[in-house]
């Protein structure tokens, strides 16, 4: 198996900045919770925090999703759920990539039932060739061709999240 840069660091780095701006113009004056899913968005949402200037909470909900090594079946199973409760809250919901868009389906009508004040979705990687349900993704990073990615957080059977760039898997 070989590794293809895909996005490169430089790419992330200027990309995530450019969303941390926007969100906290978006958010100025209010005091979001930052939702990451457990667990490829772990590294992206450690850098994108980190570029947010108005205060923020951070929280991890981890979910599962049913399927093969690369593709999801819509079955999500909650693994670990959130320690804050986000009734009444500004919620931002920080995924690592959105393919099929059921794991994120499952979660914002999960999270929907709390009853926050708002909640919106930050993806970096919109995958969207396979989307089978239409899900709203108002800050997302780059959109991405179907091809299965690594690296930055992301896995493959749960190796290559240390890969400092989004490389993609070549099987040979
Ligand atoms: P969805 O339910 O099909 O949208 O898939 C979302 C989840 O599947 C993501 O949160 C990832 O955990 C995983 N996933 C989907 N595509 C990839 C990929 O290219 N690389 C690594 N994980 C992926």
């Amino acid at each position: 198996m070989k590794h293809k840069p895909l996005i490169t660091r430089a790419q992330l780095r200027r990309r995530i900045a450019a969303l941390g701006r926007t969100i906290s113009q978006d958010y100025a004056g209010k005091r979001p919770v930052l939702v990451g899913v457990l667990r490829g968005s772990f590294v992206f949402l450690a850098d994108l925090i980190r570029e947010i200037d108005v205060p923020v909470e951070v929280d991890f909900i981890s979910v599962e999703s049913y399927g093969n090594a690369t593709t999801s079946s819509g079955v999500v199973r909650m693994l670990q759920d959130l320690n804050t409760s986000i009734k009444g809250r500004h919620v931002i919901l920080v995924e690592d990539i959105v393919d099929t868009g059921l794991t994120l389906h499952y979660l914002i009508d999960n999270l929907r039932t709390r009853e926050p004040a708002s909640l919106v979705v930050c993806a970096l990687l919109d995958k969207h060739q396979k989307r089978k349900i239409k899900v709203p993704l108002k800050y997302a990073g780059f959109v991405i061709p179907d091809k299965f990615v690594v690296g930055y957080g992301l896995d493959h059977a749960q190796l290559h999240r240390n890969i400092p760039h989004i490389s993609w898997i070549e099987e040979q």
